[in-house]
């Protein structure tokens, strides 16, 4: 596996290679994160993991100068799963200037749910991303529906800008108890940690209901956050909305997504469900 940290090296290196796929990451890797690379595997001859924390998607409160940078292992993990390049890139290759031009996600989408609580987040990702595009030239990459929101965005970004590259959205890699993989699990105390499987526990019982025969969406996200923040979160929101664009749902919609963010002490997690009726 070869570890790229400049944009000619990685020209060079995929100058030959005529199906390239694209895992973009943050780093600090997991099992979620190894899950694409294994989905990407059958989709093309040549596989690159990217690893770059993009400061573009992060607000002056979020987290980026904490979050956990952590190369060797992670390359070490996508070694062992039959990843063929590692782009690391650090900020002056990915930023040389300001980036000034910018992506700017369709409004409905970008302001909502995640992006009311993260202003400017969905334009950092998309930016980055585009960026990221541009220098792998991908024929695929594979994104998670963890970051369901994200996965969206990124999807309507090709689609609109005609890019030639599928997207493959990955399911959700969870815990044995149900949480969700995430990098940011690593800031959980050993309490906070068993705590944390409530968030998921919310949504699973919003989609029990709803698959039960319940309707009045707004009455289970307000149950649901009540009883996060009874336990000592700080919920930003709890929704059930589409699947194709997140908008509100009317009772007749068949295909569903419900999502939630929520704050265990300092840590923000993020989750959602898809309900198919
Ligand atoms: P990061 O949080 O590192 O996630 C990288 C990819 O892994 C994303 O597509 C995310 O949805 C996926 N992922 C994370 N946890 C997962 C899980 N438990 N199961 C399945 N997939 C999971 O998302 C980003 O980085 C950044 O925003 C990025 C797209 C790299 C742009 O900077």
């Amino acid at each position: 596996m070869d570890v790229i940290h400049t944009v000619s090296e990685l020209r060079t290196r995929l100058r030959e290679e005529r199906r390239v796929a694209l895992v973009p990451t943050m780093g600090n890797l997991h099992e979620g994160h190894i899950q694409l690379i294994r989905i990407a595997k059958p989709r093309a001859a040549c596989l690159v993991a990217s690893i770059f924390v993009n400061r573009l998607q992060f607000g002056p409160k979020d987290d980026y100068d904490r979050y956990p940078r952590t190369l060797d292992p992670d390359c070490e993990k996508l070694a062992a799963a039959g990843c063929h390049v590692v782009f690391a890139p650090n900020e002056k290759i990915v930023y040389p200037e300001p980036q000034t031009f910018t992506v700017d996600p369709t409004a409905s989408l970008q302001n909502i749910l995640e992006g009311e609580f993260r202003p400017g987040h969905f334009r950092g990702v998309a930016t980055v991303v585009l960026k990221l595009f541009n220098m792998v030239q991908p024929q695929v990459a594979i994104f998670g529906k963890k970051d369901y929101q994200q996965y969206l965005v990124l999807r309507d970004m090709v689609r609109q800008f005609e890019l030639p590259i599928d997207i493959i959205p990955a399911e959700t890699v969870r815990a044995d108890d149900g949480l969700a993989l995430s990098s940011r699990n690593g800031y959980l105390s050993a309490l906070e940690r068993v705590e944390a499987i409530r968030l998921y526990q919310a949504l699973h019982k919003i989609r029990g209901a709803i698959y039960a025969g319940e309707r009045d969406f707004a009455k289970l996200e307000r149950e649901a956050s009540a009883q996060l923040d009874a336990a000592g979160w700080k919920t930003d929101y709890v929704a059930v909305r589409r699947q194709q664009d997140l908008l509100e749902a009317t009772t007749q919609e068949r295909r569903l997504v419900v999502l939630g963010a929520s704050r265990l002490g300092s840590t923000r997690l993020i989750d959602n469900l898809e309900i198919n009726l």
